[in-house]
């Protein structure tokens, strides 16, 4: 099986993470901040190493700005639903992800904010002019995708800081195919919170994920409960970054996470690099031939490791499942993004997404592009 779906969770994890996960559910296995023994404290200090390796990878200030959540849409939520109040105006756009989508409209369909949508331009961006267009006094919030995981299409998440940062409103970035995949720096971008998951670009287990929250912004914790922390107390701490992450957190899986962003961020530039020529590759095969129609944007530097399309009069997971009989994995249908495929008009079909990863190889791009030909032949 050629695997081209780490839009959907990276495969496969290198070594690293799969004896770091072995370890930390074998001879360490305690729970991290509950307790003084050896164990605990060496779950603890590994827990602490993955938030120290994630704030370097991000470039924030300090380890406590990065909050383990359980993936990226658990982030999505507390970064969303914690800073907004009733009343409240939110910018976002066509292109996010259901959870991004489905948080702000069940707010809105409960009367608590409104929400206005921007639409991409061709080649499937925002306009950074059109947020400035759309803010009224009663913005709080713009979240943006910085690519979207339907097309790919890197979105100007520096412009949007910048103007962000003029308007005074918080600014909230879903890296859910960015991070592991392309350059990453929250200061660069000007953002108050970038969403993450542990099992995409960074290689990590499921069941991970993470928030950059920049030092001073304040959220409504979503889940209260013990953190291991200020136990006199009856009420949840204020401490960061226990404040967001009560409960038992996902140690077997953050102590994965930490091999898989020390692995990633260890040969960063080699695996951006390797995964944009196959995406090229990719990109410029599918658009070779004549019966596949290609969704992604045409400009190299303007898309992530994803190319779109759809071949001959297949449906999208027609074409999928001949795809995954002939040993690859992809994914048809809509990518869990509504608003990507009604911009697309691609809503009815869906369109098969393909997936470069670090370990994909241009010899399994040829396979595939030979095996897409020949569903149209
Ligand atoms: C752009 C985007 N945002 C958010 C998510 C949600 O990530 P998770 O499944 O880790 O919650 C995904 C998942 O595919 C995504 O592609």
């Amino acid at each position: 099986m050629i695997y081209l779906d780490n839009a959907a969770t990276s495969s496969p994890k290198p070594q690293c993470v799969l004896d770091a996960v072995l370890r930390a559910m074998t001879e360490i296995n305690a729970n991290p901040g509950r307790g003084g023994h050896a164990r605990s404290l060496a779950a603890g200090r590994e827990v602490l190493a993955c938030r120290e390796a994630l704030s370097a990878l991000l470039n924030a200030r300090d380890p406590t700005e990065i909050l383990m959540q359980f993936n990226c849409t658990d982030a999505l939520n507390l970064a969303i639903k914690g800073c907004l109040r009733r009343g409240d105006h939110v910018i976002s756009t066509y292109l996010e992800h259901n959870s991004v989508l489905r948080v702000l409209m069940g707010l809105e369909k409960r009367g608590q904010i409104s929400v206005t949508l921007l639409r991409p331009r061709e080649e499937g961006m925002i306009d950074p002019e059109e947020i400035r267009r759309a803010i009224t006094p009663r913005t709080r919030l713009l979240v943006l995708t910085h690519a979207s995981n339907v097309t790919g299409a890197i979105q100007p998440v520096a412009a949007a800081g910048e103007i962000a940062r003029e308007a005074g409103l918080l600014y909230l970035i879903d890296g859910a195919q960015a991070l592991g995949c392309l350059p990453v720096d929250v200061e660069k971008l000007g953002c108050h919170m970038y969403a993450f998951p542990g099992h995409k670009g960074l290689l990590g287990p499921q069941g991970t994920g993470g928030l950059y929250l920049k030092s001073g912004v304040v959220l409504r914790p979503l889940r209260e409960g013990g953190t291991g922390s200020s136990s006199e107390s009856m009420v949840q701490p204020e401490e960061l970054p226990e404040r967001y992450e009560s409960g038992t957190l996902n140690y077997h899986g953050v102590a994965g996470l930490n091999a898989g962003v020390r692995y990633v961020a260890g040969r960063l530039s080699q695996i951006l690099s390797h995964e944009r020529e196959l995406t090229t590759a990719l990109y410029q095969g599918l658009s070779a031939l004549p019966q596949v129609t290609v969704y992604s944007p045409a400009a190299e530097a303007g898309r992530a490791g994803i190319v779109s399309f759809n071949a001959g009069d297949l449906s999208s997971s027609q074409a999928a499942d001949a795809l995954d009989r002939a040993g690859f994995a992809v994914r048809g249908g809509l990518h869990c993004a509504p608003g990507t495929h009604a911009v697309l008009g691609t809503l009815r079909r869906g369109a098969v997404r393909a997936s470069v990863g670090h370990a994909t190889t241009f010899e399994e791009i040829d396979a595939f592009l030979a095996a897409v030909q020949a569903l149209t032949s």
